[in-house]
């Protein structure tokens, strides 16, 4: 098992390698997503860009084609974003939610 700490809800999850931030974060009961997208969102399909996050510390998969045309203009400014429901967990990370 490995571990996933959220620094705004000060918590840490248990994530199993390969299921992805958004799994781990819904199984831990941590909210990734701000506001009405607790409600509105593409549930993991990559198409809301509502569950961006940004890697404090742990190594990733690379960001995929999906990630890079949703966050274009937020990558700018924050080069660690990335998608919740994208990233694979394969190490113990550090995330910081509501980016
Ligand atoms: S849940 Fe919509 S992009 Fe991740």
């Amino acid at each position: 098992m490995l571990e996933i700490y959220f620094t705004k809800q000060k918590r840490t999850i248990e994530a199993k390698e390969g299921e992805t931030i958004r799994e781990a974060a819904i199984k831990g009961k941590i909210s990734i997503y701000p506001h009405v997208f607790k409600i509105l969102n593409c549930r993991g399909r990559g198409h809301c860009h509502s569950c961006a996050i940004e890697i404090v510390s742990g190594t990733t998969n690379p960001k995929n084609e999906i990630e890079n045309q949703q966050l274009t203009k937020k990558l700018i400014k924050k080069p660690n974003l990335r998608l919740a429901c994208q990233v694979r967990v394969s190490d113990n990370m550090v995330i910081k939610t509501h980016v």
